[in-house]
């Protein structure tokens, strides 16, 4: 018979902690429980100080690097990169290729590969090695790096955006309470913001041996697939998109709320600059009504948007994490879930930096 689920994350579960005991078999013997080593990289644990204020966000004039690139992608993929896609529709998997190593010309080319891809899976890459300040440098080229008003960040580095887990801290279980029969989160980052982020770099630096991975859908792809009226009736319109319920959990945690949290009206097709490709950009997680519709067609119209976009099963894909993995995903055009389904004993430790782009482009 095949095992269950809960029978993998549990074999998972007692790998680590076998893997653990042996490390720790003085230790175990005398207390009896396996010691935890701490976080690999303890520099980019969460940092939250309540008292940290940032002024407003202020408009700026963007340019997408993608608009510099060879269409051919010479710098980016040579003769030893193997590609492989995952869904015709979005994701390619990468190895042979070291981010840190690209010239301009190939982080040109970066931007443009994953605005046309909307999701590329790095293998194997010392991103998470190379130090604060070139993980900074490097990702600034896409935008000025947002920094987010509640999550946890690094001293000092307000630009990390950290998303961390283990026995101890389950940020899933305090975002999304404890009853929910299903514990995904549809959302494209921060779309509150007035310009929302494109080019969004996530690298790993502890995950679980089974589970964790991040689901991704095509908001392009999602908005093909609609009818050539129902296209024309959503083109104009423009929705709401809030920060205040995070920043209201956060405050109700005694958390810090560095920004007074804004609202910003996007248009619900929106094109992107460099590959023209027009997507949905609605998403649960931050898009609260239809501007100008009453309560119920607000309602409604969201309530049967939401349900395409994260019911696309037929144009999403699952991104699995491993040692030294970096996922960068363009936020215009995709949406994405953690799946939280790993043993809550496990440490998933990850780390985002979240370049802003354009104003959004009407369609
Ligand atoms: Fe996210």
């Amino acid at each position: 018979m095949a095992p269950s689920v809960s029978d993998i994350a549990s074999n998972a579960a007692e790998q680590v902690s076998n893997g653990l005991s042996k490390l720790n078999l003085k230790e175990t013997k005398q207390e009896e429980k396996p010691q935890d080593k701490g976080p690999s990289y303890p520099f980019y644990y969460p940092y939250f100080d309540a008292a940290e204020k940032f002024p407003p966000t202020e408009l700026f004039e963007h340019t997408d690097p993608g608009l510099r690139a060879d269409p051919k992608k010479p710098n980016l993929l040579g003769p030893n990169t193997k590609v492989h896609h995952i869904s015709p529709y979005l994701g390619t998997e990468i190895t042979g290729v070291q981010l840190s190593q690209l010239n301009e010309a190939g982080l040109d080319e970066l931007a443009l590969y994953t605005a046309e891809r909307k999701v590329v899976v790095f293998r194997d890459q010392d991103f998470k090695d190379i130090g604060p300040d070139k993980q900074i440098a490097l990702t600034k080229r896409y935008g000025p790096i947002q920094r987010h008003p509640t999550s946890g960040n690094v001293k000092g580095y307000p630009e990390f955006h950290v998303v961390y887990r283990d026995a101890e801290n389950d940020r899933f279980k305090e975002y999304l309470g404890d009853n929910r029969a299903n514990k995904t989160s549809w959302h494209s980052d921060v779309s509150y913001e007035r310009q929302p982020p494109g080019t969004t770099f996530f690298f790993i630096l502890d995950q679980p041996p089974v589970g964790g991975d991040t689901l991704f859908a095509s908001q392009v792809e999602a908005y093909n697939r609609l009818s050539d009226g129902f296209k024309k009736r959503l083109e104009g319109l423009r929705a709401v998109h809030s920060a205040v319920a995070q920043a209201e959990h956060s405050r109700q945690r005694g958390g810090p709320v560095r920004r007074e949290p804004v609202e910003s009206e996007h248009p619900v097709v929106r094109v992107h600059p460099v590959t023209g490709e027009k997507a949905l950009f609605v998403n649960p997680g931050f898009t609260r009504r239809i501007v100008g519709f009453k309560d119920e067609e607000s309602e409604w119209l969201l309530k049967f948007l939401f349900d395409h976009i994260t019911k696309g099963a037929d144009f999403s894909i699952r991104a699995a994490w491993q040692p030294g993995t970096v996922v960068i995903w363009d936020n215009r055009v995709s949406i994405h879930s953690a799946t939280p389904d790993f043993d809550k004993n496990l440490r998933r430790h990850a780390v985002r930096l979240t370049p802003q782009a354009e104003v959004p482009i009407p369609a």
